[in-house]
């Protein structure tokens, strides 16, 4: 019997070889189970407690508050001297940015419960129940990756459209009459002239887009129905960036790694979790070939929340949320370099990702002009440099 053969005949036999095997599979299936369960086993914060928000404050409902912009915007909101309940199902997002806001927060401004929006009887029951009465919701919770909306579009209809729908109609039953909404520049698809406004006619070319703008439509056609009802429609332009205090970061599970978003990808290439960074897409009619974006920094996002809840309105005003510049992905990739100091592998892959549009960036004139708003974080380094300093300080996440 040659070498190789006999070789492998004696590893068949060998039961010490098959005990290694098994010992190291079921690690790693322990391994996924207890990162799993870190994110389920959080139990409700306060559900039950009467929450206080400071004299003129309000109670805001923040869905998808375990997320990265929702967990910022709870942040923020809650240290202004509102009182926040979060509604998030955990399906994203992370449990840990949740104990950091309790362990933040006074206790009588803080709340989680755990509560999928696609149940309707639960988001309902959860708006009803809880005490005071809140004032408004901040609807953050979505699914929100391109690539997987062409891959599996109804998860985005369902997520996105119809879990709006949900919402509403669960605010009109708990008597809650003001809303602020999520949406994105991904409505716009391919503009055909840039940078995009307002008037921009939206033209999406992914589910996702498409998801967004359905429900944008759903809030526009509940506010025709109920005068009393007031609302804005914010669409975000590309997040990152983190608290630059470094309380809380971007964290995307290592389960949604593959669909990461250019930022936390780097992130993960620098930290060594991922081999090297794929960059999809060298052909587009840009400057460098890359997708051109508008990076916005979580921070000015969320201060252009709170300058919205002053501007509710019926018919729900519209505003882009961005810096009004245009940044390749190159050039964040180059810069996001230089910040982490790490020798990151870069693959620069001449196909694009399917429902990619080539480049995007915002007018902010009438964001400017009409809520007195502007991004104050437009150094993309700076604003890397605290999405980094958080991950070295987190490198295994929350
Ligand atoms: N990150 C960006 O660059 C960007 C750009 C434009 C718009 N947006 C919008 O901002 C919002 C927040 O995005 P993010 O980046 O923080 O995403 P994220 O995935 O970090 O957070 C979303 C949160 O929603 C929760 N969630 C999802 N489905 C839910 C459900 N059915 N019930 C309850 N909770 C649910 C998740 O568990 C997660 O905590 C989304 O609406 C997204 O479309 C994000």
């Amino acid at each position: 019997m040659p070498p190789t053969m006999a070789g492998a005949e004696r590893w068949k036999r060998d039961p010490i070889r098959y005990l290694m095997f098994a010992l190291i599979a079921s690690f790693f299936v322990w391994y996924y189970n207890f990162s799993q369960s870190a994110q389920r086993l959080l139990p409700d914060i306060n559900p039950r407690s009467v929450l206080q928000p400071e004299p003129g404050r309000l109670h805001i409902v923040v869905t998808g508050g375990a997320g990265f912009i929702g967990s910022h915007a709870a942040m923020v909101l809650t240290q202004a001297g509102h009182a926040v309940t979060v509604l998030d199902n955990l399906s994203r997002g992370n449990a840990g940015a949740l104990r950091t806001l309790r362990d933040m927060t006074p206790a009588r401004r803080f709340r989680f419960l755990r509560v999928d929006l696609g149940e309707r009887g639960a988001v309902c029951a959860a708006l009803q129940r809880v005490r005071p009465r809140p004032d408004l919701v901040m609807h953050f919770a979505a699914v929100a990756y391109v690539g997987e909306s062409m891959r599996d579009p109804l998860q985005y209809y369902k997520n996105v459209t119809v879990n709006t729908v949900n919402v509403l109609d669960c605010m009109a039953a708990a008597g809650i009459k003001q809303l602020v909404y999520s949406s994105t520049c991904a409505v716009y698809g391919n503009p055909e002239s840039l940078p995009v406004t307002e008037a921009t006619p939206p033209k999406p070319i992914n589910p996702y887009g498409q998801s967004k703008l359905m429900a944008e439509e759903v809030i526009r056609w509940y506010a025709r129905s109920q005068p009393d009802f007031k609302s804005i429609i914010l669409r975000y332009f590309n997040v990152y960036g983190s608290d630059p205090a470094g309380r809380l970061g971007e964290y995307p599970r290592p389960e949604l790694r593959a669909q990461a978003r250019i930022s936390g990808a780097c992130m993960d290439a620098a930290l060594g979790l991922v081999p090297s960074l794929t960059v999809k897409g060298t052909k587009h009619p840009t400057k460098d070939g890359t997708c051109v974006r508008d990076y916005i920094h979580v921070m000015d996002l969320i201060s252009a929340h709170v300058a919205g809840m002053g501007r509710l309105a019926n018919p729900p005003p519209l505003y882009n949320i961005g810096t009004g510049r245009g940044v390749s992905v190159k050039e964040f990739v180059d810069a996001c370099k230089k910040v982490t100091g790490r020798n990151i592998q870069v693959i620069y892959q001449e196909e694009a990702r399917p429902g990619d549009y080539a480049e995007v960036w915002s007018d902010v004139a009438k964001i400017n002009n009409e809520l007195g708003w502007r991004a104050n974080y437009t150094d993309i380094e700076e604003g890397l440099r605290h999405a980094w300093n958080w991950r070295l300080e987190h490198p295994d996440g929350y």
